[in-house]
């Protein structure tokens, strides 16, 4: 039996608590710090999992023995090395990769390197810093437009531009290694446009074997028809129509089985979860970039497809054995839609009273800003609920989803209703 602690406070975590609350081989889940969802699953705990001492003594005077990491600022930051250095808490599985595997996230420059040391698909690219300024320069007067300038590390999904313009993106450049991003930027990798559909693959890995995940689609644009500003992701389908058994052999052989094979070959030693963010150009897979963790809000589409035990499929990946573990995975079609703040993704506010959770009839509601308040339970992010449907056909999971965000309120609250209606 396991005493599961699971870190982060998103849509995410409260989907991962919903399933691990279900699995019989999890004797209590505390999620740290959770959100006002998770405490169904589970018992939150204030800690902040980006700090390390903390997090130990909770685990030792909880008696701790499976830690799952939601996020990556935790793993690109270290803590399974934590665990793996200190004596007494290196018998418990981490279920997220040390830095050295994060690091296919936390820097795009190497993931880049990565993928052409190991022949994956990817856009060219070169890389810059500020001492290459000049070079890089030269660069962009010789690339192809649209042109892609990428943050090395760490920016939260706003490190990244597509420039139309050369002196737009030469401007751009400076700026990055000037610092607009912090140290984040203070490399730049310089990469080709792609055209293409994009689609998200995961796996679970031990390091030597892996298991493929249900394929996802998310919606990253605030508004209909895809327009308007970024978002952390307005909603997510699963599975994804263009992701082909035939598509999916190419992702499978030519980049899954390379990556995991890569990271064997340079002595990396991975246990967790690998994101593929994928462009499909033509009928070819290619990689926009890794992460070394699940994506949000896709892990809300993806989990409830999951026809086995969560646990289990733990336990076999910290055992190494992931191999013996079957996953089964549901045929049936999920649609999540996220319901955000009004004026997100620019300044919203918070505190805002959630009522109608208890008329939704056909979808599950994950948590991800939330907050219990003296028994009301209010608003405390830009992305407040997630709401998903898995139904027979992915008409009937959209519309049955968004038919239940229509049933919640709280004042601003905003959704889209074209959720992978563009798949259809
Ligand atoms: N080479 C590329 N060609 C076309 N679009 C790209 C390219 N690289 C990134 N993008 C777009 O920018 C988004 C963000 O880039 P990504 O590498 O995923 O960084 P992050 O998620 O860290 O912000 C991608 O989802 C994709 O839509
Ligand atoms: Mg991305």
């Amino acid at each position: 039996m396991r005493k599961i602690l699971l870190l982060g406070s998103g849509g995410r975590e409260s989907a991962f608590a919903w399933k691990i609350s279900q699995s019989n081989l999890c004797q209590k889940l505390f999620i740290a710090p959770g959100n006002a969802g998770t405490s169904q699953y589970g018992e939150n705990v204030k800690l902040n999992p980006n700090h390390f001492e903390e997090v130990k003594s909770f685990v030792l005077k909880n008696a701790i023995n499976m830690v799952i990491v939601g996020p990556e600022e935790p793993l690109v930051n270290g803590i399974h090395d934590f665990f793996c250095a200190d004596e007494t808490l290196a018998h418990i599985p981490v279920i997220g990769p040390k830095m050295e595997g994060a690091i296919l996230e936390g820097s795009k420059d190497f993931s880049k390197n990565f993928m052409n040391r190991h022949g994956i698909p990817t856009a060219s690219s070169k890389s810059f810093t500020f001492e290459s300024l000049a070079a890089g320069l030269d660069y962009l007067d010789q690339h192809s437009l649209p042109v892609v300038l990428k943050a090395d590390g760490l920016a939260a999904g706003k490190g990244v531009l597509i420039l139309e313009d050369r002196e737009a993106a030469k401007s751009e450049l400076k700026a990055m290694l000037d610092g607009k991003f912090g140290n984040a930027g203070s490399t730049v990798v310089i990469e080709q446009f792609l055209s293409g559909i994009e689609v998200s693959v995961f796996i679970l890995t031990d390091g030597n074997h892996y298991k493929i995940l249900p394929e996802a689609k998310d919606y990253k644009r605030i508004g209909q028809g895809d327009t308007g500003l970024n978002t952390g992701g307005m909603g997510s389908v699963s599975p994804v129509p263009f992701a082909s058994p035939e598509f999916m052999a190419k992702v499978e052989d030519k980049i899954i089985k390379p990556t995991i094979h890569g990271l064997k070959a340079e002595g990396i030693d991975y246990t967790g979860f690998i994101f593929f963010g994928l462009i499909k150009v033509g009928e070819e897979p290619m990689v926009i970039e890794y992460n070394c963790r699940m994506g949000d809000p896709e892990t809300e589409s993806v989990i409830p497809r999951i026809d086995a035990d969560l646990v289990a499929m733990f336990e076999a990946c910290a055992n190494q054995q992931l191999d013996s573990f079957e996953l089964k995975i549901r045929e049936q079609h999920a649609a999540t839609v996220m319901m955000v703040a009004g004026g997100y993704p620019g300044d919203y506010e918070k505190g805002k009273p959630i009522s109608g959770l208890e008329n939704v009839r056909d979808s599950i509601v994950f948590h991800a800003g939330t907050l219990a308040d003296q028994g009301q339970i209010k608003t405390n992010g830009g992305r407040v609920l997630a709401v998903t449907s898995l139904q027979d056909t992915q008409f009937d999971a959209l519309q049955r989803a968004t038919a239940d965000a229509a049933r919640i309120y709280f004042d601003g609250k905003y959704f889209r209703e074209d959720i992978g209606f563009d798949l259809m």
